[in-house]
């Protein structure tokens, strides 16, 4: 069966194909179309598809849209009520809603071929949840097995909530929570007057949750409060009394990093209770984690820790992109596929060493062939250069993890500024170690290991924090990337080589881009931003080219 999932609606649009079981593609439409985030996420924009992904995926079977046996939708309007109803303040919201009632027809006029009726809608937080228990490893060996879910957004159909528990491909629904109550929608409020841009920069302010102390806890915990029967309550809460409004790029104050820690210590305790409660409910041993909040890796470890489950997994595109992938995988065990695991977070495009090389020559920039390009990235970061770094597929989801990355030497604290500067970025938002898989547990604790997909943070060992002082956060931890020589065996043996060099295997990891711009995706991107950045290596496919003039520091 050949299932091609949608995400449009809201934000982050973006394609993935399902066949027989076995995810084959998954890309965001912002890769191709090189605006961040697809769209602004306003209704407006709602009709807009992510067409270049969607043809994308088809081509990368080889595949015709007549191939399909559907089409997944991941918004089910009939499921919607009127904003004013739920207690939105959404004015245009009822544009979104018909423009989704609509989705069948402009597909249709998208991928021509293709017959209205094979589009099926998916409930949002549905298509969510199938993301996470559809795509996590357990399906492997423990299909029959009930994994719960847990779903936090910003906003569904109707809701911004689900608790249920998936059992051989079919989901039971235990509790959601109905709008206006929103931890997503309360997150990207204080975003917003913190002065950073909602529906995107949330995790600015997760980073700078640590600078500051939870001190109105009390005050917020009457706003925020569980209701103990699985949901919770979210009023409206006024932010200027605790902090003025930032403009963009305005200076913050202790009074907003304290607020943006009391805002995550709260969240914290209300998904730890929310996951007690379904674990009493279910008994099951595993939770997944899907919605935007689950790209909160603060958040993921407390829950890690004290949740009772013994394991978690996180969807990698834990955001909106990933309903694409979970209406499709949910459709097709609908309809009695048996499913595998999604294979790893590399689902987007990947190149040739022929084709890369042709991209090179057309650029006329002069490059080598190394022996091993791994050895020689090693050798430049331990001289403490900057290496852009584009190898194989590229990642499904918001996090570079080896194939479209930025790295450099994480033993120079001065690093972190220096990345910060090449990508644009605020200097208080930290960056995140790449480590090899076996070397981890000696450096970094507290959060899972393995943990390939960088979605829960870990705390630095004492005497490893003056080693690797670029990675680790203010607070003493970092947002870890393991990486297994299986699964990644360039990758691992890159940092095999530099910790031959260094002592150190642990090298920093950032997405390859610039300010404001989607993660490269394509070679061209990639010479794009080596042009124009001060990077001093750029490693593509097997081949390298080297900034003119750079020596090592
Ligand atoms: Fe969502």
């Amino acid at each position: 069966m050949k299932v091609l999932g949608i995400n449009a609606l809201f934000h982050d649009p973006a394609a993935a194909l399902v066949v027989d079981g076995v995810t084959v593609a998954a890309a965001e439409e912002e890769r191709f179309s090189r605006r961040k985030h697809g769209k602004r996420p306003v209704p407006f924009a709602a009709w807009e598809l992510p067409e270049l992904a969607a043809r994308w995926c088809l081509k990368e079977a080889g595949l015709r849209v007549e191939d399909l046996d559907a089409v997944t939708y991941s918004y089910d309007v009939s499921l919607a009520r009127p904003a004013d109803e739920m207690g939105l303040h959404d004015p245009w919201d009822h544009l979104r809603q018909t423009y989704a009632g609509q989705a069948a027809g402009f597909l249709a006029t998208a991928l021509p071929g293709l017959d209205p009726d094979q589009v099926r809608t998916v409930p949002h937080h549905v298509a969510h949840g199938a993301s996470s228990a559809l795509a996590a490893p357990y399906v492997a060996d423990g299909w029959d097995e009930p994994t719960d879910v847990l779903v936090l957004d910003g906003r569904g159909e109707c809701a911004s909530h689900l608790a249920g528990t998936y059992t051989a491909g079919r989901l039971q629904v235990h509790r959601t929570q109905e709008l206006p109550h929103s931890l997503g929608l309360l997150y990207e409020e204080l975003t917003e007057h913190l002065g950073f841009l909602r529906s995107s920069d949330e995790y600015k302010v997760m980073a700078m949750a640590s600078y500051g102390t939870p001190r109105f806890l009390d005050e917020i915990r009457q706003r925020v409060r569980t209701t103990g029967d699985g949901g919770f309550a979210t009023d409206k809460v006024d932010w200027q009394s605790f902090a003025k409004r930032l403009e963009p790029g305005e200076e913050w104050t202790q009074d907003h990093a304290d607020l943006a820690a009391t805002v995550q210590q709260r969240l914290e305790e209300v998904l730890l209770e929310l996951a007690g409660w379904l674990r009493e409910r279910t008994g099951s041993r595993r939770l997944t984690l899907a919605g935007g909040v689950a790209l909160n890796c603060v958040a993921n470890t407390v829950l890690y820790e004290r949740s009772g489950y013994d394991d978690i997994w996180v969807q990698p595109a834990a955001g909106d992109a990933g309903t694409a992938l979970g209406g499709a995988l949910h459709h097709a065990a609908a309809s009695g596929e048996r499913l595998q695991p999604m294979p790893g977070a590399d689902l987007g495009r990947g190149w040739s060493d022929d084709e890369i090389e042709q991209w090179l020559r057309t650029a006329q920039v002069p490059y080598e062939r190394p022996v091993d390009v791994a050895e020689a990235v090693a050798e430049c970061l331990a001289d403490d250069g900057v290496v852009a770094w584009f190898q194989g597929r590229s990642e499904y989801g918001p996090r570079a993890l080896g194939h479209r990355s930025l790295l450099a030497h994480p033993g120079r604290p001065q690093n972190l500024e220096r990345l910060n500067d090449v990508k644009g970025r605020e200097q208080f938002r930290p960056v995140a170690p790449m480590v090899l898989l076996e070397r981890a547990p000696q450096i970094f604790s507290r959060g899972p290991i393995p943990s390939p997909y960088m979605l829960f943070v870990h705390d630095v060992a004492a005497q490893w924090r003056d080693r690797i002082p670029a990675v680790v956060h203010v607070d003493g931890t970092a947002r870890v990337q393991t990486v297994d020589p299986d699964t990644e065996p360039l990758v691992a043996r890159m940092l095999a080589g530099f910790e031959r060099r260094t002592g150190l295997p642990v090298v920093i990891n950032t997405s390859l881009n610039t300010a404001g711009r989607p993660m490269v995706d394509d070679p061209r991107d990639a010479l794009e931003c080596f042009g124009s950045a001060p990077v001093d290596l750029l490693a593509i496919g097997p081949f390298v080219v080297r900034r003119a003039g750079w020596t090592a520091r």
